[in-house]
């Protein structure tokens, strides 16, 4: 098996993927509003060779009908929630290799505006920068909270192609290579010839002007995706080098990667031009007692009332409130479908009760694979997974902080080593380079994305 791509999950909070992790006496993510909390996290990630950190974000927050979910708040899940881009570039300057994706909206701010902060942000990073784009969790109070109306489903996808064309033209299209000058002795900056604006009359999106920044090392930070609704699998054919999925059944799991694959290949691109990267709790022990042991002390801190208000926060519907005997009607929702689509009848199995969706969701959180046991245990049942589902790698979601992180270094990480099963080195400087290889920063020729770029440099000499 070739070796897979490690990635940490967290987000600008008090932590727990399953329950409210945060309460428990060696967990230290109460301090996620201090500098020194992240810093010391990025240098204990990249001392341990993983490949990124990925910060989670939404303007969303759980709510239902326009009323706060009291349970969210008293028990810290989905508020409060802080915005991660103010702390990438302190991480940045204490590591050198470590990437970082982030997560931004299409529905929240102007495309071009988006595009200026990550160039901005990539520059800064020396080209380890990602975008993690949504189209947003708990999308009504987003919607509500900018004073928007919440816009249907699959058109919160149609206008995230088109606000990705507007930043793609933007990084790509409106300086050359050459462009930038800097020669102090004949007071020439830049190139005027290398520095162009860039049209934009799409149908949801217009931008006429410049990226008033030179390239940065990656150009287009690497494109990542999460949303795994049959729209968004499209929208990541299309865009996307890397994909988050939930984990949970593994021949679930298998056909959305499926999915994914198939719609690249339909745009154009590689089946294996996108990772697929599955986000899973490891809960790990020297023996498999003391695992199983965190793994009840985990469990012990998710409610049930917790659990609702993240589904309902995430999806608009109250599990609390359904008859708990039947199954989840299958009418949609405009708001995330995937932890929809997640529990209605599929293959030929029943669709789960709401009883066990909602002890399902208490018990395995928004992403949906937890591994227990042993690291032997663990690695093995990993394998196991990657062969029944095609997964290309993993984030690990945060439990105790740093307990859980130190685990997995200190216990799974050197197993997966042993059995080649994760990269020993980091490879290149860039993050597009750490997981396609050196020489790789800027997009791939088979993305759309590079016609784009300006002339000579590749596809064509339009950026309009
Ligand atoms: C590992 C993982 C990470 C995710 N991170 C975010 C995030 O940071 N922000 C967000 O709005 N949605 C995130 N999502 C996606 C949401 O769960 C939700 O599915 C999506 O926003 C709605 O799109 P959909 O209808 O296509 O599912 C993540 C999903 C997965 C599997």
């Amino acid at each position: 098996m070739k070796p897979l791509v490690f990635g940490i999950f967290q987000y600008i909070a008090p932590n727990g993927t399953v329950g409210s992790a945060w309460q428990h006496p060696s967990d230290t993510s109460h301090e996620y509003l201090t500098i020194a909390h992240w810093t010391k996290l990025a240098q204990k990630f990249e001392s341990a060779g993983l490949d990124f950190l990925f910060l989670a974000d939404s303007y969303g927050f759980p709510a239902l009908d326009g009323e706060l979910l009291e349970a969210a708040v008293r028990e810290g899940r989905g508020i409060p929630q802080g915005d991660p881009m103010p702390i990438v570039t302190a991480m940045a300057a204490v590591t050198e290799k470590l990437g970082f994706i982030l997560t931004t909206s299409t529905t929240v701010e102007a495309p071009a505006a988006n595009a200026r902060r990550f160039a901005t942000l990539d520059h800064f990073t020396a080209g380890r920068i990602g975008w993690n784009i949504v189209t947003g969790s708990s999308g009504a109070t987003a919607a509500a909270l900018m004073g928007k109306d919440l816009i249907a489903h699959d058109v919160r996808y149609d206008m995230a192609d088109d606000y990705v064309d507007v930043c793609l033209k933007l990084w790509e299209g409106s300086w050359s290579d050459d462009a930038l000058v800097v020669d102090k002795a004949a007071g020439v900056y830049a190139d005027p010839a290398g520095v162009r604006m860039i049209d934009h009359d799409g149908p949801y999106y217009r931008a006429h002007g410049i990226l008033n920044l030179p390239p940065s090392p990656q150009r287009t930070p690497l494109l990542v995706q999460a949303g795994a609704s049959g729209r968004g699998r499209d929208f990541a054919g299309r865009n996307a080098e890397a994909v988050f999925v939930a984990g949970g059944v593994p021949s679930v799991v298998a056909a959305n990667v499926a999915g994914v694959r198939a719609s690249a290949v339909a745009a154009g691109r590689a089946a294996d031009s996108v990772k697929l990267l599955v986000g899973a709790l490891f809960i790990t022990a020297p023996t498999h007692e003391e695992a199983v042991a965190k793994h009840t002390e985990m469990l012990a801190m998710s409610t049930n009332e917790g659990a609702a208000a993240i589904y309902a926060g995430n999806t608009g519907i109250d599990l609390l409130a359904l008859d708990p005997d039947l199954p989840l009607a299958q009418t949609s929702t405009e708001m995330g479908q995937s932890n929809v689509e997640r529990y209605l009848a599929k293959d030929g199995t029943p669709a789960p009760l709401v009883r066990d969706i909602l002890e399902n969701f208490r018990t395995t959180g928004i992403n949906g694979s937890v591994f227990v046991g042993t690291p032997e245990e663990v690695v093995d049942a990993l394998e196991e997974f990657v062969r029944a589902t095609d997964v290309d790698g993993f984030l690990v979601q945060p439990h105790l902080t740093p307990g859980t992180y130190d685990d997995f270094i200190e216990l799974v990480l050197p197993v997966l080593r042993e059995r080649g099963l994760a990269p020993g080195e980091y490879r290149g400087s860039t993050l597009r380079e750490q997981l396609f290889g050196e020489g790789r920063s800027r997009l791939p020729e088979s993305h759309r994305g590079h016609d784009f770029a300006w002339a000579g440099t590749t596809g064509g000499d339009s950026a309009g």
